[in-house]
């Protein structure tokens, strides 16, 4: 029988040279590879900036977080999908900030962008649309109201390496993105995520606090004006900087270099990691208006390409068997599932403090019941994919 594991791991020759230097030298902890990473990154990506640090969840955190610098409170808002893998809405309360979700769209498990205006308030900071599943949301629309608003948007790309919209690179979309480079995700470091951004100054920001909000070198800080903390920054009697005083609540949460050596080794092939998977994806997306009874996933418009970090899948209402059904047929027959996520305010407890109730929102919740996600990966080939659509098909013959 065959095996579809979920994800893999692509670790290159190059990647194990640098990490057995890195080894051998001793240098480990955060460095020059790390900065290489960043720079081939930033540029794969189209942004003059990128800040590499432990994982995609703290990319999340770290980018909202830059926010206090620039005057915004604890207990602010920032509007998220309601579905979303869970840490996206961790991070923002790890951000020290009150998630205000807005339910999706299941065509395109995406945020719906008709429900954001409503879900402004004058504690709104940001907006963090997802990428679920590499299909990028509505941008267009999003910088739009979070200009009328005079909200900052952050891309949660974790899930989108690879993904186009309207000719430009998620990652590139917003004023800044936050990667996973997770083992489940396309560039992979094993453990990583990368935040990236064309503002010199929140890149600044985004190093200091990755490293517990050192004193960065910022040209606010040079000038003492724009950003909240900078300005307030303890100077030693000579007005020197100080080694351990530190310019804002930080975190720790750097990349280190044997992670970075992956990543770069990752980078040298990304073009052929990105094309194996996106036709993995589309040779499935393709072929399964056939389900359509039973089964439904996303669609790749014209306008853009998905990411390829997975296939979607959500069962219609009425159909005769269960989600367990058929992922323990799909199991059993080798391949490897997920669920589809679920519905963070409402079917996740950590959210429950914050008063919603079931039902209210329908969509996310319909995707957390009802939907799983399958692999795309570069060590899978076409033939697989069409074993995977058999199985589908001879369960779905019982029925
Ligand atoms: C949408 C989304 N955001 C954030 C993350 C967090 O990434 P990490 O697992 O690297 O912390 C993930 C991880 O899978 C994700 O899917």
């Amino acid at each position: 029988m065959k095996r579809i594991p979920f994800g893999t791991i692509t670790i290159t020759d190059t990647a194990r040279k640098l990490a057995m230097n890195a080894l051998e030298t001793g240098r480990i902890s955060s460095g020059k590879l790390v900065r290489e990473f960043e720079d081939r990154f930033a540029s794969l990506v189209g942004a003059k900036e990128a800040v590499a640090v432990s994982t995609g969840t703290d990319a999340d955190i770290l980018a909202l977080a830059v926010l206090h610098d620039f005057g915004a409170k604890r207990g602010d808002e920032v509007i998220i999908p309601s579905l979303s893998f869970v840490a996206t809405g961790n991070a923002v309360l790890h951000a020290g900030f009150t998630p205000v979700f807005v339910d999706v769209e299941l065509e395109t498990l995406n945020i719906n962008p008709a429900g954001i205006e409503a879900a402004i308030t004058p504690k709104t900071r940001a907006i963090m649309p997802v990428h679920l599943m590499g299909k990028p949301a509505e941008m267009d629309t999003i910088n739009e109201i979070a200009k009328k608003h005079g909200l900052v948007v952050v891309e949660d790309a974790a899930e989108a390496h690879g993904a186009i919209y309207k000719g430009k690179p998620a990652g590139s979309l917003a004023d800044m993105a936050a990667f996973s480079t997770y083992v489940a995700h396309i560039i992979t470091t094993g453990e990583g995520g990368v935040v990236t951004t064309d503002r010199e100054d929140y890149a600044d920001i985004l190093r200091s606090l990755r490293s517990h909000g050192r004193t960065c070198s910022c040209k606010s800080c040079a000038l003492n004006t724009a950003s909240a903390y900078c300005a307030k920054r303890f100077r030693g009697e000579g007005g020197e900087d100080i080694r351990f005083t530190f310019d804002r609540i930080g975190y720790s949460c750097k990349m280190n270099e044997l992670e970075a050596a992956i990543g770069i080794g990752a980078l040298e092939v990304y073009g052929e990691i990105l094309k194996k998977r996106h036709d993995n994806l589309i040779y499935v997306l393709d072929r399964f208006e056939k389900f359509g009874e039973f089964l439904f996933t996303i669609k790749e418009e014209a306008h853009e390409t998905i990411g390829p970090h997975a296939v979607p899948v959500l069962m219609r209402e009425k159909v005769p068997f269960t989600r367990a059904q058929l992922t323990d047929y799909l199991e059993k027959n080798g391949v490897e599932t997920r669920t589809l996520f679920a519905s963070m305010p409402t079917q996740c407890a950590g959210f429950y403090h914050l008063g919603h109730k079931k039902g209210d929102f329908p969509n996310a919740e319909y995707a957390g019941t009802r939907g799983i996600h399958f692999g795309v990966h570069q060590d899978l080939e076409l033939s697989d994919m069409q074993y995977v659509l058999d199985v589908i098909e001879n369960f779905l013959k019982g029925f």
